[in-house]
């Protein structure tokens, strides 16, 4: 059971709430690969999702979450809501309240503000990314998808590459290896690894390389240039020279290590096209993790009230 009303971040939860949510989404996922999409678990629920920044894979696959397992189901663009007016966060947190919706599913540029919606409403809320804070549902269907491919995720080891200073998703991913046991390794030109993150357990190398030696999984990350203000590398193409994931580089990691990228991929920059599309790349099937680890975070924060 989990014991807190909302899904904020990773920081927040225990190695037993992880393993709980990993456990009910490798059942999910075990059923979405026999097809079966109609389940009665969110039956009578509703469900909306709020999105301040664009996706295509998080509000795509809760959305598909929520619908397999039965709940309504309402989708708000805050381009084409009433946010465009002028209304508050809290405001539009509070109507979505008395429309009587059980779960909310908030994206925001700010980080902090799925938390403040949150105190808000009665409503569950799901952090579906916010600003450069924390993207738990992608670190969580990243760790569903590693589960599957290793025994366990102790002793793993796990190097992230890329964008490292604007990522959500490395910092959710940080928070929920080390607390399963894994070994997290960053690499990224400096303007791109926020200062201190090794205090928070990562251990922060000097070339790619060292970082990829001897990994189990070797993930890249996008380049976030919405959220730079430019001169933090010389161009799109040295970055891919200097700090891109390649064949060459992935020679260091362990044989058949696999290949990771939250996506969307910018295609020859973060990673090559043979990564991304090789015998090792876990990229797609990271999307179906998706949907099933989304199943299972909407399952459980709603179960106790069936
Ligand atoms: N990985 C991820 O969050 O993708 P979207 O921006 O498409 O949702």
């Amino acid at each position: 059971m989990l014991k807190h009303k909302d899904i904020l971040g990773l920081y927040d939860l225990s190695a037993e709430e992880i393993d709980e949510i990993l456990t009910v989404g490798e059942s999910m996922k075990k059923l979405l690969r026999q097809n079966i999409k109609k389940l009665p678990h969110l039956q009578g629920k509703s469900v909306t999702t709020l999105f301040y920044e664009n996706s295509t894979r998080t509000r795509c696959s809760f959305e598909l979450a929520a619908k397999y397992m039965g709940a309504h189901v309402v989708n708000i663009a805050a381009e084409s809501s009433s946010v465009k007016k002028g209304e508050t966060l809290v405001d539009t947190g509070k109507t979505l309240d008395a429309m009587k919706n059980d779960v909310i599913i908030i994206r925001h540029p700010m980080g902090g503000a799925p938390r403040l919606l949150a105190q808000t409403v009665k409503a569950h809320v799901v952090n579906a990314g916010d600003g450069m804070n924390e993207h738990p549902s992608q670190a969580l269907l990243d760790m569903l998808t590693m589960r599957e491919n290793f025994p366990t995720l102790e002793g793993l080891n796990v190097a992230i590459l890329g964008d490292i200073r604007h990522s959500r998703v490395a910092k959710s991913n940080l928070f929920g290896l080390k607390k399963m046991g894994a070994n997290v390794r960053m690499y990224a030109p400096k303007t791109l690894i926020p200062t201190a993150i090794d205090r928070l357990g990562a251990k922060v190398c000097t070339s790619r390389e060292e970082a990829v030696d001897g990994a189990d999984v070797v993930m890249g990350l996008r380049i976030q240039l919405e959220r730079q203000h430019g001169g933090l590398f010389p161009s799109l193409g040295e970055y891919a020279k200097f700090y891109g994931v390649n064949e060459e580089v992935m020679k260091y990691a362990k044989p058949g290590a696999l290949v990771m990228h939250p996506g969307p991929v910018n295609r020859g920059v973060e990673l090559t096209s043979g990564l991304i599309d090789g015998d090792t790349s876990r990229i797609e099937e990271q999307v179906l993790s998706g949907i099933a680890v989304r199943m299972a975070i909407l399952f459980l924060l709603t179960k106790e009230e069936l």
